[in-house]
C-alpha cells in the first residue's frame, strides 16, 4: 500500500509529484506528504488525510520551486495517521530525505541500536529508523548515498520500495525496491519514480521495473545504473514500452471512477477475449495456457489463491473448471493457505488472481506452492506486475487501469479468462463436446451486449437504493454459480456503504442466518431462470413468510418472481455458467447508489486501499 512519485529534471517538479499523488493515491490515502528541493534548501509539508488537503496546506506553507522532489500519500502501518507519522521523513541532520512504501519489521531493534548512539526520532515510523540508519552509514563509512542505502538495507527485514534523496547531492535519487512495485520513467534528460507508471504516463511511454532486491540511482543527466542490493552486482535495465494512455485513467465524465468502471465491463469483457477467442475457427488461443498444456490439463488438481474479490472470482471459476474441464479444484485464501502447511504436489497447478498482481499473502502463497514443485499460472491485471513475473506462465485480464478501490471490471474480468481457460482445458480434455463449445463462445461474444442490457436498470437500481439506504444490514443470497456472486454484492455494499452484509449460499438460510430475517431486512437474492431456479424460489418464498423485504435479480421476463419479490432487477439470459458476468452488474450499481446516497467516498472508502503490499 502507499504510493510514492518522485521527479527529478528540467520542470518544475511540485505539479508533478502532487498529480502522481492523485494518480497514486487508490493505493492508500491516509495523510499525504511532500519534499521539495528548491536549489538551495529542502522544504517539506505533510498532513494527515487526502492529497486535496496537502494541496490547500502547501498553497500557505512552502515556496514550490525546484526541478527535484519527491512525495507520498500512506495507508497507515506503524502509528496511527497523523502529520508526524505521515511522510517524508527527514534524517536526524536534516540532509536526507525518504518516502517508503513497505515494511521494516525489524525496526525496532535498528532503532534501539540508533538511539543508543544518538538519534532521535520524531513519529513512530519504521520509515524514520531506516533514514537514520542510512544517514548513520554515511557518516561511520563515509560512503555515498547509493552506497549507504545499499548497506542499510542489506541490514533490513521487510519489505520496501523507498525513494532517498540527499540535499547535499541534489543530482540524484536513490530507489530501491522488495516487495512493493516501483516503475522508473525515464524522459528525455528527466526521471520519474513511482509506485505504477500512471504519475507519468503523459511525459513518457519508457519505463523500467525495478525487481526485488534491485536498487538504481537516478541521476540528471546519466544513465539509470540498476545493481543487485545484495551483491553489488549491475543488472542490465530492461525498457518497457507502456501502452497505457491519459484517458485511460481520468474519469471520462463519470462522477466516480467506481461507476465509469462498471460501464466500461462491456469493453473490457471484449478486450479480454480478443484476440483469444476465434469463433469461426472455432478456437481459444491463449499463450500462457498452449505453451504448458500437457502440464495444466494433466494437473491432478488446481488450487486457486487470492484474496477479496478475487478470491471471489476463483470460486465462480471453480465451478467453471470442474463443470467443463472435470479438473478438481480448491479455492483458498491466500492469507490462510500461506500459513497452513499445506499439501502440495508437483502435479497440481496453482492459480494466482490479482488485479493489481503486488497483493503480499497472494504473491507468498505462488512462491510457497512453487516452492514444492507446483506449477504457478497468474491471472493479473496489471502488466509486468511483481505476481505476473513471479509466475510461471499467466494471461493478462486487459480491464484497463482499475482505479475504484472497490474492484468491478477486474471481477468480470477475471471470470471470462478463467472461463476461456476451462473452455480451452475442456476442450483439449474432450470433456466439452465440440458444439457446446461453440455455443459457449458465440455466448461468450453476446456478453458485452447483455451487460450494456444489464446496466440500463441503472435508474430503477437508483430508487431501490433511495429505499434500503438507512438499513443497517443486508443479506444476499445465491445458489451455483450464483453463490459467489452473492458473496461479492454484499462484499461491495460492506466495503463502500459501511452497512454490514453477509452473503450466503441460498440453502444454507435456513441453518442460521433465517433468524436474522424480520421487516427490516432486505434480502438481495439471485434468482435467475438457469441455476437451481425452483430452489431459489422456495428461498424468496421462506424470507417472504418471515417479511423480509426481497430484491431479487431475475431472468428477463419472469413472472413467478416478480409475484413474490418486493423490487425485481431483470437481467438477459445466457447460459448458467455465464450468469456471474450480468448477475453481478446490478449488485455493482445497488452499492454504488446506496453508497452515493449516503454521501460515502465512494471510490476511497475508509480504511482501504487498492494494492495490498502488506501482510
Ligand atoms: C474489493 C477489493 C479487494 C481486492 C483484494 C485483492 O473490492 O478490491 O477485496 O479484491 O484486495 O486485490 P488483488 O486482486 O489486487 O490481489
Amino acid at each position: 500500500m502507499c504510493g510514492i512519485v518522485g521527479y527529478i529534471g528540467h520542470r518544475e517538479a511540485y505539479p508533478i509529484v502532487l498529480k502522481g499523488l492523485q494518480r497514486l493515491e487508490y493505493r492508500g490515502y491516509d495523510s499525504a506528504g511532500i519534499a521539495l528541493y528548491d536549489g538551495k534548501d529542502l522544504k517539506m509539508s505533510k498532513t494527515k488525510g487526502k492529497v486535496a488537503d496537502l494541496k490547500k496546506r502547501l498553497e500557505n506553507e512552502i515556496s514550490t520551486n525546484g526541478t527535484v522532489g519527491i512525495g507520498h500519500t500512506r495507508w497507515a502501518t506503524h502509528g496511527e495517521p497523523n502529520d508526524v507519522n505521515s511522510h517524508p521523513h527527514y534524517s536526524n541532520s536534516g540532509d536526507l530525505v525518504i518516502i517508503h512504501n513497505g515494511i521494516i519489521e525489524n525496526y525496532d531493534a535498528l532503532k534501539k541500536e540508533l538511539k543508543k548512539r544518538g538519534y532521535t526520532f520524531k513519529s513512530e515510523t519504521d520509515t524514520e529508523v531506516l533514514v537514520n540508519l542510512i544517514e548513520d552509514v554515511i557518516k561511520k563509512e563515509d560512503v555515498k548515498l547509493g552506497k549507504a542505502v545499499q548497506i542499510a538495507l542489506n541490514q533490513t527485514v521487510g519489505a520496501y520500495a523507498i525513494a532517498v534523496f540527499n540535499k547535499k547531492k541534489p543530482d540524484e535519487i536513490v530507489v530501491a525496491r522488495l516487495g512493493s512495485p516501483l516503475a522508473i520513467g525515464v524522459g528525455e534528460d528527466e526521471f520519474f519514480v513511482a509506485s505504477d507508471a500512471s504519475p507519468f504516463i503523459e511525459f513518457t511511454n519508457n519505463a523500467i521495473y525495478l525487481e526485488d532486491g534491485e536498487m538504481a540511482v537516478v541521476r540528471r543527466h546519466k544513465e539509470v545504473k540498476i545493481r543487485k542490493i545484495k551483491d553489488d552486482s549491475l543488472v542490465d535495465p530492461y525498457m518497457h514500452e507502456l501502452q497505457l494512455n491519459l484517458e485511460q485513467i481520468e474519469k471520462g465524465g463519470y462522477e466516480h471512477f467506481m461507476l465509469k468502471e462498471i460501464h466500461e465491463q462491456p469493453n473490457a469483457i471484449s478486450d479480454t477475449y480478443r484476440g483469444r477467442m476465434l469463433v469461426e475457427k472455432g478456437l481459444i488461443r491463449m499463450a500462457g495456457v498452449d505453451d504448458n498444456m500437457e502440464r495444466i490439463a494433466n494437473a491432478k488438481r488446481f488450487i486457486i489463491v487470492a484474496c477479496g474479490t478475487s478470491w471471489h472470482a476463483g470460486l465462480v471459476a471453480e465451478y467453471i473448471f470442474e463443470d467443463i474441464a472435470r479438473i478438481p479444484v480448491e479455492v483458498e485464501y491466500a492469507s490462510e493457505f500461506r500459513y497452513r502447511n499445506p499439501v502440495i504436489s508437483e502435479n497440481d497447478v496453482v492459480i494466482a488472481i490479482s488485479q493489481s498482481g503486488e497483493t503480499a499473502d497472494t504473491m507468498a502463497a505462488i512462491k510457497l506452492a512453487k516452492e514444492k514443485g507446483a506449477f504457478a499460472f497468474g491471472v493479473c491485471n496489471v502488466v509486468g506486475s511483481s505476481i505476473s513475473r513471479e509466475t510461471n506462465a499467466g494471461a493478462y485480464t486487459h480491464a484497463g487501469p482499475e482505479i475504484g478501490v472497490a474492484s468491478t471490471k477486474a471481477f468480470t474480468t477475471q471470470i471470462t479468462v478463467l472461463t476461456l481457460m476451462a473452455l480451452k482445458l475442456g476442450k483439449f480434455k474432450g470433456t466439452i463436446s465440440n458444439s457446446d463449445f461453440q455455443f459457449y463462445l458465440q455466448e461468450m461474444e453476446r456478453i458485452p451486449g447483455k451487460i450494456k442490457k444489464a446496466l440500463e436498470s441503472d435508474e430503477l437500481i437508483q430508487k431501490i437504493a433511495f429505499t434500503y439506504k438507512d438499513a443497517p444490514n443486508c443479506l444476499y443470497l445465491g445458489r451455483g454459480y450464483n453463490f459467489p456472486v452473492a458473496l461479492e454484492g454484499a462484499l461491495k455494499l460492506k466495503e463502500i456503504s459501511y452497512i454490514h452484509a453477509e452473503g450466503y449460499p441460498a440453502a444454507e438460510m435456513k441453518h442460521g442466518p433465517i433468524a436474522l430475517i424480520d421487516e427490516q431486512m432486505p434480502v438481495v437474492v439471485i434468482a435467475t431462470k438457469k441455476g437451481h431456479y425452483e430452489k431459489v424460489v422456495s428461498n424468496i418464498q421462506e424470507i417472504k413468510s418471515r417479511k423480509g423485504k426481497i430484491i431479487a435479480v431475475v431472468t428477463e421476463g419472469d413472472e413467478e418472481v416478480r409475484e413474490l419479490a418486493d423490487h425485481v432487477i431483470e437481467v438477459p439470459e445466457t447460459i448458467e455458467s455465464l450468469t456471474p458476468l450480468l448477475t453481478t452488474i446490478p449488485l455493482q450499481l445497488l452499492s454504488y447508489h446506496i453508497a452515493v446516497l449516503l454521501g460515502k467516498n465512494v471510490d476511497q472508502p475508509r480504511n482501504l486501499a487498492k494494492s495490498v503490499t502488506v501482510e
